[in-house]
């Protein structure tokens, strides 16, 4: 009896599935059937390709341009997405098709933590990301306050490095990152918050403790949807946890609000200060900014501004401790420019001009190592014709940076760590050359590109003028593992472990 019983349910199983995938092609073939789709591998039904991505996806998608072509199909469940791969496909969708690509789809996590994009960075294209981005444009990221926050700048490197000299002993390798992460971290409170929630010592103050805890249980909270995220129709089997979202946005708001309140106080007794929260409370009412959205704009910049610099940095160190020729060239040239600046001071961002090199090492690790390698997606808000293909309303466009700045047909020797190749010939980093795209480019380009950039060189600077850089004992320099850690950014899979070995005279290394 129990056995016939199987065999019936199994019967209807089939009989069900049967009618969903005949369904679910009509529909199909309804919806899409009249339309030149890009061509991508084979979806099947219910899930699409999702079964078949690599957790590298922007690996995975590389190696599928190769054979589907630089314009491509993949299905995430029912969700039609588009894969750029080409210098070419990239301008027309940053440049000429810019307008109608530049949405952005919202996962539920995005939708719970932006308040449905009221954010910059998760907002539609459309009045209201019109005018936040004016305020990034025309008041956070001006030139005159980022001349204003280079003191923050430099003094957190001077603590990196003062800290990093204190673990220096011969032969001890020490994990890079640590020391990347702190100084991102602080750096990029300060010019955010004002605030810098660490002491000298390194403890924590309570604030911060709220802080480190807002944000990794917000990172809990995004990791927690996995496969049903793609799948709308089959989202009731997986509820959100609602309340944990609702409680983590109150968190906060709350911390936020605290902190906002302190330097309303504080500007009217002395006047508003050069940081983001000061800004923004001082154009509140020219702009009309809710106060959701100058929390979301504050967090926004924090999310999007922390990590992006730090792995940027790990990658740059990585690739010099594989190349000890390059590390010494441009050590030399960071020489070369104490000698005529003097012998008592380290490099500071007024230097920039002359360091070529040191510009080229920064871009040739941006191209080899884009930290957000699949830019952030885009949504087609109409109908688009891209490279001759149809792009549908509602479908979701990425534009693979990792693939363009390897592609063979435009860079020579793709694959290696070669910074020269900036020195011979002068390539846009922010977003005006379509081979080279670690900031995106057109209307969604991010808006910190100079303040990343400025902070990946200076850290390079003062990391590659005052220490030595070398593979723990017994590692062969070949063999430091170059593997990315899966996720939105790119981190190195294994954290880079390094000797580091002071080279200037012992009073540079102090705060
Ligand atoms: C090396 C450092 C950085 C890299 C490589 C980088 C890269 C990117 C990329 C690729 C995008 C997406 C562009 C698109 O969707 O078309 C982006 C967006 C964004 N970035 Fe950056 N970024 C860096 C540093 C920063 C910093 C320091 C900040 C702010 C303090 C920042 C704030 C933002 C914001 C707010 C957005 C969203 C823009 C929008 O949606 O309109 N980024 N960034």
């Amino acid at each position: 009896m129990a056995g016939s019983g199987r065999g019936v349910f199994n019967e209807n199983a089939y009989t069900v599935v049967a009618i969903a995938a005949a369904v679910m092609f009509a529909i199909y073939k309804l919806m899409w059937g009249s339309l030149r789709l890009p061509p991508g591998p084979r979806p099947w039904p219910v899930v699409g390709n999702l079964m078949h991505i690599a957790p590298l996806r922007f690996k995975c998608f590389m190696e599928w341009a190769q054979t589907y072509g630089p314009v491509m199909s993949v299905w995430m469940g029912p969700t039609l997405n588009v894969v750029i791969s080409s210098a070419d496909a990239a301008r027309e969708m940053l440049k000429e098709k810019d307008q109608a690509l530049s949405s952005r789809p919202l996962s539920r996590a995005a939708a719970r933590f932006s308040r449905n994009g009221q954010d910059l960075i998760w907002a539609d294209y459309g009045p209201h990301y019109v005018k936040v981005r004016k305020v990034c444009t025309l008041e956070l990221f001006t030139s005159k306050r980022l001349e204003c926050l280079k003191s923050v700048r430099e003094d957190e490197v001077s603590v990196m490095v003062a800290s990093l000299y204190n673990e220096c002993a011969p032969h001890k390798a020490v994990n890079v990152k640590r020391f990347l992460s702190a100084m991102a971290f602080n750096n990029i409170t300060r010019i955010v918050f004002g605030k810098r929630f660490v002491d000298d010592a390194g403890k924590v103050d309570p604030q911060g403790v709220e802080f480190k805890e807002i944000i990794s249980q917000g990172m809990k909270l995004g990791a927690s949807l996995k496969m049903p995220e793609h799948i709308p129709y089959l989202r009731w089997m997986f509820p959100l946890q609602e309340e944990e979202f609702a409680k983590h946005g109150a968190r906060r708001d709350s911390l936020t609000k605290t902190i906002m309140e302190e330097h309303r106080l504080h500007s009217e007794k002395h006047g508003a200060r050069h940081h983001f929260v000061d800004a923004l409370l001082s154009l509140q009412k020219q702009y009309n900014l809710s106060e959701t959205t100058v929390i979301g704009l504050l967090w926004d910049m924090i999310t999007a501004g922390m990590d992006t610099t730090a792995i940027s940095v790990e990658w740059a160190i990585a690739e010099l401790v594989r190349s000890p020729d390059i590390q010494a060239k441009a050590q030399q040239e960071l020489d070369q420019v104490r000698l005529v600046v003097g012998q008592g001071r380290v490099v500071t961002e007024q230097d920039f001009s002359k360091l070529p090199y040191l510009q080229a090492v920064a871009k040739e690790a941006l191209r080899l190592h884009p930290p957000t390698p699949l830019m952030l997606p885009h949504k087609a808000t109409e109908n688009v014709k891209l490279a001759g293909y149809d792009i549908p309303k509602g479908a979701i466009v990425h534009c693979n940076v990792y693939a363009i700045s390897r592609d063979a047909t435009i860079w020579k020797e793709p694959l290696k760590f070669r910074p020269e190749r900036f020195v011979e010939e002068d390539i846009d980093i922010k977003g005006h050359d379509y081979r080279l795209l670690p900031f995106g480019a057109g209307r969604r380009v991010c808006p910190g590109a100079q303040l990343g950039l400025n902070m990946v060189q200076l850290m390079l600077a003062r990391l590659l003028h005052q220490f030595s850089w070398a593979p723990p004992p017994g590692v062969a320099p070949e063999s430091i593992d170059m593997t990315e850690r899966p996720g939105v950014v790119t981190f190195m899979a294994n954290p880079l472990e390094a000797v580091v070995t002071p080279r200037l005279p012992s009073s540079l290394y102090t705060r």
